[in-house]
């Protein structure tokens, strides 16, 4: 196996030290990264937050968060030990400027390469920054990493992307989106660009539409305060859905090197046709979780998992039909959905061939379906290439669907690392590529306004589904009456 190679010794201050993010995804993605040898051991972790914390308190609660989010087998007592020593915490308000902000500095070695992470409230990414650059912490071997989503709409997300940039350069800013870090969704590129037989296919004469689907099976996981002001457009469509959109359906970069990747990214973000105010209700259904089950368990309601007695009018569901207008793509519906307390977790693109324009065989033969490519991106991470085939045996020809399958468990037999190992460690190695660019946060945010419009301009409130339903009927609809269907075989 080749050797891991460790990355540069750095210090990486997070920002939102003691919240959701860092507890059960930063702290378990950078103790892997100390486990495997990639973190050097002089590197140091240094939470941040308001809270007055010691460093053995933050350590504390680093404790607990590796408890709960790495698999026992995974936890060797020396290396949680020394991974913990490596961590401290600083008790600081980004928004005032007082004396702690020297001691801060003086924390820093001033050599070292500096990730500044913004595990925080978006409306905190500009004060943060101005402070780290009016109290000297900024470096030329500084970066920073922020969460999405950036902003809550296109003027915010502008603001913030301003007020960054007025502290740190656009090559010391990473804009992370999760699912670009995802092993999977790196395999697209990888499958389209690495494989001849799919590229020369990969077009409106041979693709009849794409399918998009992240399904999750959890509510509001305690998030309701920040979930209830985004919904599921903002929190998972703007960002993670359009960026896997743009992976399949971009032309190929000239190499690999980061502008030239997200440059190909953002000419399709800018070819998806914008949405006319009279034809959002048309091509955008929105939903919002009521009581059900999941797994045979009682499920409670959105409203009931955010405690409010009020009604809501944000949606934990959407589903839309997007099209890309470039020559490649004229014509080919993208139905894109996400939603939380859906049947299963699955994350998965379905590419959808054109039917053969007439067939030889006698319609009794087979029941008909198209070739369909299944890119499984979590779980059970693979492919499937559904394709016609002869039934065994005398008797009639028969014809029926059968799969050609990769599992990519199965044939790499290892673990997957999360996508916060590999973006955590591109930041400190200055990689940008699964990072996004201003401009690509700035088209998207352009795209997905005007839905936001029409729905604020639409008083009536999300369409409610079962929690452990696959949405509102509306979001079936929305797919059949171009006489297509949501593949069916996720569960
Ligand atoms: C986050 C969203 O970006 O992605 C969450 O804020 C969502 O609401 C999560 O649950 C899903 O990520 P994953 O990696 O579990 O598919």
């Amino acid at each position: 196996m080749p050797q891991i190679i460790p990355v540069a010794t750095f210090d990486c201050v997070v920002f939102g030290a003691t919240g959701d993010l860092t507890l059960r995804k930063l702290l378990p993605a950078l103790y892997y990264r100390f486990r495997d040898g990639q973190m050097p051991a002089k590197s140091r972790v240094i939470g941040a937050a308001r809270s007055k914390l010691s460093d053995d308190d933050f350590r504390g609660r680093a404790t607990k968060a590796l408890e709960k989010h790495v698999p026992a087998q995974d936890r060797e007592a020396e290396t949680v030990r020394r991974f913990l020593a490596q961590l401290h915490y600083v008790s600081i308000d980004a928004t005032a400027n007082d004396a702690d902000w020297s001691r801060f500095k003086d924390l820093l070695d001033p050599d070292r390469i500096r990730v500044f992470y913004l595990a925080t409230s978006p409306d905190l990414y500009g004060p943060t920054c101005k402070a780290l650059g009016t109290n000297g912490l900024v470096t030329d071997k500084s970066r920073v990493v922020l969460e999405k989503p950036i902003g809550h709409d296109a003027a915010s997300a502008h603001g913030i992307i301003e007020s960054v940039g007025r502290v740190f350069t656009e090559a010391q800013t990473f804009r992370i989106d999760h699912y670009l870090g995802k092993e999977t969704v790196q395999n697209l590129m990888a499958l389209r660009f690495a494989n001849t037989i799919f590229e020369r296919l990969w077009t409106a004469d041979v693709i009849d539409h794409v399918q998009i689907t992240v399904a999750e099976t959890v509510g509001l996981e305690g998030r309701g305060g920040y979930y209830d002001k985004s919904g599921a457009l903002r929190d998972m469509l703007q960002n993670h859905m359009l960026q896997l959109l743009c992976l399949i359906a971009m032309d190929p970069p000239v190499s690999l090197n980061a502008d030239r990747v997200r440059d190909e990214k953002l000419k399709v973000l800018r070819a998806l046709k914008p949405m006319e105010q009279h034809e959002v209700a048309g091509l955008t259904v929105r939903g919002q979780y009521a009581h059900g089950a999941i797994d045979g368990k009682p499920v409670p309601s959105y409203l009931a998992d955010l405690g409010s007695d009020e009604p809501s009018a944000t949606e934990s569901f959407v589903a839309l039909k997007a099209e890309v207008r470039t020559w490649r793509w004229a014509g080919v519906p993208f139905y894109l959905r996400t939603g939380k307390r859906l049947p299963s977790k699955v994350s998965e693109i379905v590419i959808q061939f054109r039917k053969p324009p007439f067939s030889i065989f006698p319609p009794e033969a087979a029941e008909w379906r198209p070739n369909t490519l299944i890119i499984r991106l979590q779980p059970e991470e693979g492919m499937r290439l559904e394709m016609m085939t002869k039934d065994p045996g005398p008797g009639g020809l028969r014809l029926s669907p059968t799969g050609l399958d990769i599992s990519f468990e199965k044939t790499f037999g290892k673990r997957f690392p999360d996508a916060y190992e590999r973006l955590l460690m591109d930041t400190v190695r200055g990689n940008p590529t699964l990072f996004m660019r201003h401009d690509e946060v700035e088209a998207a945010w352009a795209w997905v306004e005007p839905i936001l419009e029409a729905w604020a301009a639409r008083p009536d409130h999300p369409r409610p589904y079962p929690a452990g339903s696959w949405g509102p009927t509306a979001a079936i609809a929305l797919i059949e009456r171009d006489g297509r269907t949501w593949n069916e075989q996720m569960e």
